[in-house]
């Protein structure tokens, strides 16, 4: 299916944050924009934004100035709908609401010509209510932008039930054309981005509620242990908590109150006290001016050891071995059975956890002096390594484990003993809301990855990826823990993560 081409007239309707950026990208691409907005001032704002947008690259020397007069020229503003009667493509950016939109298609539908693709950029309706309200409603596709629409590289193509696929592959090659990554999906609560990330916040919420750290020691967890360009709550912050907390409902809601989506009451009461996060100078971190930002916590050293004895094969966590060794600690092997070994440190047992608490492991396993440590999705890259201790396990002996791991180069963090941890429950539960996806039909593997790796810059490929590094089996089991420890439906497995895990099949066909 062939792109749009750049003749064809854009029209943007809604000329705030997104729409204006949308016609950012479409008049850069080399197409004529007509901007509107009932508010005659907010279409010449969004103009006038983009202006400062290209004046932007032109000073960073990313764009020659003739081109950005050019890109400036193509936009027009129009003080109503029927000036723009001649375009062949509609996106509206205009407020969320499912009756005002499908009050604006059906003017779309009546001025347009009957080849005319309409594009919705909502993030959260369904496409197939919205289309509903046309006569043609086949012509009718999500085209989800994310926020800078300019920058961010993902759009996600959304297809109704009643959705021409021939208009999804179209506008699928058109923002390609516009430099953009495209993936499909159908239209489902959240999408794929919005959907998959939600355990990403959720996760790190209920292990904050059960006071297993600080925000700034689980953002350094996930940062630097596993290689996301943002903690959770530092993330929120930077969103919006009232956007995010009303993305979370929204997911919530649409999906009849299912409680893997269960929004989070510390969350609310961020919400409810103006707490929003940067954009109001207060989130979980403090934006005032000269305020301190708080440091994650740093174990104490105690004495390292020399040597570390390795029982069987650490899995995922054996890349760890060699910056052991090669900060001249001494390796020793001893074979044992069982799927998952663990190391001996000072005589400790160090193993990764599996979605027990550590007390729980040290009294089912018969080894009272358990320290677990967490998932890195790269152990060999990775700063920080995450440590808890059995409740039975001396605090000094999880010192000199922490001591030995600050030796090879990782700073070490110590939370309290909560299930999973906080970077493999989560990881688990990106990868299980993945595999959802790809078992509903949602979108395909690479398009689930390349919007997870896009659309929020998810490290080491996208949750399908890490599933397969890490094996179905190995989260199955960690997501088993998870039910048998909390009792809830959140954290029951999709059934493709079970089928898979049963012959050792990757996610990836
Ligand atoms: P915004 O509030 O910055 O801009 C919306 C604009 O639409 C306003 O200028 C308003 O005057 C105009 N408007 C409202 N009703 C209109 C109508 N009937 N006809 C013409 N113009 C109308 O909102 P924002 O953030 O740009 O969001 C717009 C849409 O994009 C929403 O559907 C939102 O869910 C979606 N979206 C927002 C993202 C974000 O991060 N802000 C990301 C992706 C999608």
């Amino acid at each position: 299916m062939t792109a749009l081409s750049n003749t064809t007239r854009v029209l943007v309707i809604g000329a705030g944050a997104m729409g204006s950026g949308i016609a950012h990208v479409a008049a850069r691409a080399g197409h004529g924009v007509y901007l509107y907005d009932t508010r005659a001032e907010a279409a010449v704002q969004g103009r006038a934004a983009i202006a400062r947008d290209l004046d932007a690259l032109v000073a960073r020397g990313k764009l020659p100035q003739a081109e950005a007069d050019a890109v400036l020229a193509r936009v027009s503003t129009v003080a109503q709908l029927a000036d723009a009667r001649d375009a062949g493509l509609a996106i509206e950016a205009i407020v969320e609401n499912l009756a005002v939109k499908q009050a604006l298609f059906r003017e779309l539908e009546a001025l347009l010509g009957s080849d005319a693709i309409i594009a919705s950029n909502t993030s959260s309706l369904s496409i197939t209510a919205m289309a509903a309200a046309l006569q043609r409603p086949q012509r009718l596709v999500g085209m989800h932008f994310f926020n800078p629409a300019p920058r961010m590289k993902l759009v996600e193509i959304v297809s109704g039930l009643t959705t021409a696929p021939e208009h999804a592959a179209c506008l699928h090659a058109t923002a390609v054309a516009w430099g953009k990554i495209a993936v499909h999906t159908r239209s489902t609560p959240g999408f794929i981005v919005n959907r998959v990330a939600r355990p990403f916040y959720g996760e790190a919420l209920r292990v904050l509620a059960e006071r297993a750290a600080d925000s700034a020691t689980l953002d350094a967890v996930l940062r630097e242990g596993c290689g996301f360009p943002m903690g959770p709550f530092e993330l929120m912050d930077f969103i919006g908590h009232d956007v995010n907390f009303a993305v979370s409902n929204s997911v919530f809601d649409a999906c009849f109150g299912d409680r893997r989506y269960t929004p989070s009451l510390i969350q609310q009461e961020l919400v409810a006290a103006g707490w929003l996060g940067r954009k109001s100078g207060r989130g979980f971190y403090d934006y005032a001016d000269g305020a301190a930002r708080p440091r994650p916590h740093e174990a104490e050293g105690h004495t390292a050891q020399a040597s570390v004895t390795v029982a069987g094969d650490l899995g995922p966590a054996a890349p760890m071995l060699a910056r052991l060794a090669a900060a001249g600690i001494a390796i020793r092997r001893t074979p044992v059975q069982g799927r998952m070994g663990w190391m001996e440190i000072g005589g400790t047992r160090v193993a990764l956890s599996d979605g027990r608490t550590a007390t729980r492991h040290a009294v089912e396993d018969g080894c009272p002096d358990l320290v677990l440590f967490d998932l890195c999705l790269d152990y060999t890259s990775a700063t920080r390594i995450t440590l808890t201790r059995a409740d039975q396990c001396d605090a000094v002996a999880c010192g000199v484990v922490a001591a030995t791991l600050q030796q090879a180069g990782y700073r070490v963090s110590v939370i309290d003993d909560v299930a999973g941890m906080l970077a493999l429950r989560t990881v688990a539960m990106l990868i299980n809301e993945g595999a959802d996806v790809l078992l509903q039909g949602i979108a395909s593997a690479a398009d689930i990855d390349a919007a997870m790796s896009h659309g929020t810059n998810y490290p080491h490929g996208g949750p399908l990826a890490w599933a397969d590094r890490l094996g179905a089996d190995l989260i199955v089991t960690i997501l088993h823990n998870l039910q048998r420890h909390y009792g809830e439906e959140r954290y029951r497995v999709s059934p493709l993560l079970q089928r898979k895990a049963i012959n050792g099949e990757p996610l990836h066909e």
